[in-house]
């Protein structure tokens, strides 16, 4: 029903941090080992994503509505890779909103800030058993380097790209 729908990506706003919550909580049903699901952890969860980097989320809509979003991290010191890297802590999209191509079209535009920032490699963890992410961050360049428990370590170069 909602394939070929038109979707913009818009710069998060203080007062979106409500309604991502909100998208995070629907959008981890079936995933809550690898996610935050009381209501409080969720609000606490979304203002640190909004402190570590205000500039640095972004929210998909179609016809207004809210559909997901990217939180990505400008300031993140990676402690593997021994630099700074853009960090993305969080991507998600609701359910219904799925392969439409917006979780690919928010990690292009979180790309394109981190490369305005002048970075040159994304760092994110995933949880060893979120094949539909893996895949999805494999199909969008990105390579396995190093776990940590059950969370895998995926990077993606962007300089010069
Ligand atoms: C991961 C997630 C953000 C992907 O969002 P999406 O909008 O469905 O992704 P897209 O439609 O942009 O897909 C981009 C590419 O990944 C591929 N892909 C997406 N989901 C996939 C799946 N389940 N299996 C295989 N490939 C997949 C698509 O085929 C597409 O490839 P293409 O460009 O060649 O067509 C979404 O599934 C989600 O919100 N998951 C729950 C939250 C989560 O796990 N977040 C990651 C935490 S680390």
């Amino acid at each position: 029903m909602k394939e070929g729908s038109e979707f913009s990506i818009e710069r998060a706003k203080r007062e979106d941090l409500k309604d991502l919550g909100e998208i995070y909580l629907k959008g981890y049903v079936g995933l809550e080992e690898y996610s935050y699901t009381h209501p409080e952890d969720v609000r606490a969860y979304m203002e640190w994503l909004w402190r570590r980097d205000p500039e640095g989320i972004f929210v998909a809509k179609v016809e207004g509505k809210k559909v997901g979003f990217v939180a990505g991290d400008a300031n993140w010191f990676s402690k593997r890779a021994k630099e700074k890297v853009g960090a993305v802590h969080e991507i998600v999209v609701l359910p219904e909103f799925r392969g439409m191509g917006i979780g690919k079209a928010l990690m292009e535009r979180v790309i394109s800030y981190f490369r305005e920032k002048g970075l040159g490699t994304v760092e994110l963890w995933v949880g060893d058993e979120n094949f539909r992410a893996i895949e999805f961050y494999k199909k969008l360049g990105f390579e396995e380097a190093g776990r940590y428990n059950y969370w895998i370590r995926m990077v993606k170069k962007i300089q010069g790209q």
